[in-house]
């Protein structure tokens, strides 16, 4: 059974929605799944937007059949080559001998590293401004290297006014027959898993999305369709905003974030002190995580989203608790940066992990760590009531 929606009078999404995979790339938690999205744009010619992960190629197919009408495709734009969307190149291929494949140069290599097949036939490569006539459509290809491979191309269609945005603007979630951003309440449901998608997948690339902003400012977009999550035809300065500053690494909220590592919960309990210490003296919204429990990939996207960020860690083996160390080097890994950070540990006998965090953030750029830190020795008790309620302000006082 066919599963498309028409997304103007001649482009229509052919995608698909993944419930069954625990993992995207096997690393990232997606308990609301995630949607493959590819387009048809039926004109003179008809072009396909890219294909869709291998584990969705029978409804990929189906979907595709219903669309064309026993029409053939003739191009097939090649805008990413992560395998969630080119795993069916090979599949259109044989489908459609006369198909040429529209990419750029470094796409063409990829195809040969992921597939035994020749190409030299039916390649179009395309570079940066060139332009493809599908007939009443005109498509302009961008490049946008590392948004979120080197090959990564965007296209924008002149007649409807739709940028094509490869991974930009995608998020985690499967599509609930609702593809359209304004079918759906984003902010409530979507905006969480749209930003731990952006600061896991292309956080480290603020730059280089930086630049496909200011390319994409130039056009006139009416519609955003990226590669996973709604279709955005409304509205599009919001999720352009929250683009603009999570790639500049400008958190979205003043606000204080704790991620504490705790062994036996005398750090814990530490954590939740200060938590309630920060609440007397005004503070509101704060959130609080267990870095043992908690996915990585949640802390992140805390940590962009926050402009202040305690790190409350337990010593372990005379050096920083695991998880914690992990959350360190993925913080490190994705550029976080521009935070203001207070640091807290605990050891029985020698609580050396708050030096050794604050070595870890100096390797990051732009964090501010306040200068006063607590240690711990096995539990904080309430003879420390006078310090912990300094600590707390410190942070009240950096965030005004
Ligand atoms: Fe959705 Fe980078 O692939």
């Amino acid at each position: 059974m066919q599963c498309t929606r028409k997304i103007t009078e001649d482009i229509t999404w052919v995608g698909c929605n993944d419930r069954r995979l625990a993992m995207f790339e096997n690393i990232f938690p997606i308990p609301r799944g995630v949607s493959y999205n590819s387009y048809l744009i039926m004109d003179e010619k008809v072009t396909l937007m890219d294909t869709v992960d291998a584990s969705a190629t029978q409804q990929f197919i189906e979907n595709i059949d219903y669309v064309l009408g026993g029409r053939a495709i003739d191009y097939l734009v090649v805008q990413h080559m992560e395998p969630d969307h080119c795993a069916n190149i090979l599949e259109m291929m044989r489908r459609f001998p006369e198909m040429k494949i529209v990419a750029n140069a470094k796409t063409e290599q990829m195809i040969h590293q992921f597939f035994e097949v020749e190409t030299q036939e039916r390649m179009m490569t395309v570079k940066e401004g060139d332009t493809l006539s599908t007939g009443a459509h005109t498509l302009h290809f961008v490049m946008a290297p590392m948004v979120h491979w080197p090959e990564v191309m965007v296209s924008y269609d002149e007649k409807d006014k739709v940028l094509f945005a490869a991974d930009a603007f995608g998020t985690f979630g499967a599509l609930n027959g609702n593809i359209f951003n304004d079918e759906i309440d984003f902010e409530r449901d979507w905006l969480a898993d749209a930003r731990r998608y952006y600061t896991n997948i292309v956080g480290k690339y603020g730059v280089q999305v930086q630049a496909l902003l200011k390319k994409a400012a130039g056009l006139d977009i009416q519609m955003i369709c990226s590669l996973h999550g709604p279709v955005w035809r409304s509205d599009l300065d919001f999720f352009i905003d929250k683009y603009d500053k999570w790639s500049r690494y400008e958190p979205e909220d003043q606000a204080v974030v704790i991620f504490y590592g705790s062994i036996y919960g005398h750090t814990e309990a530490a954590a939740n002190a200060l938590a309630v210490q920060l609440a007397e003296q005004g503070v509101k919204k704060i959130a609080v995580y267990d870095v043992s429990t908690t996915d990585v990939s949640d802390m992140i996207a805390e940590a962009f989203r926050c402009s202040h960020i305690v790190l409350a860690c337990s010593t372990y083996n005379g050096g920083i608790y695991p998880p914690m160390e992990n959350l360190l080097s993925d913080m490190k890994a994705l550029s976080v940066q521009k935070r203001t950070v207070a640091v807290m540990d605990n050891g029985t006998w020698a609580p050396t992990a708050g030096k050794q965090i604050i070595k870890k953030l100096e390797e990051m750029k732009e964090m501010t760590v306040l200068e006063q830190t607590l240690s711990i020795k096995s539990a904080l008790k309430d003879e420390r009531a006078d310090e912990l309620e300094a600590f707390a302000k410190q942070i009240v006082d950096s965030l005004q």
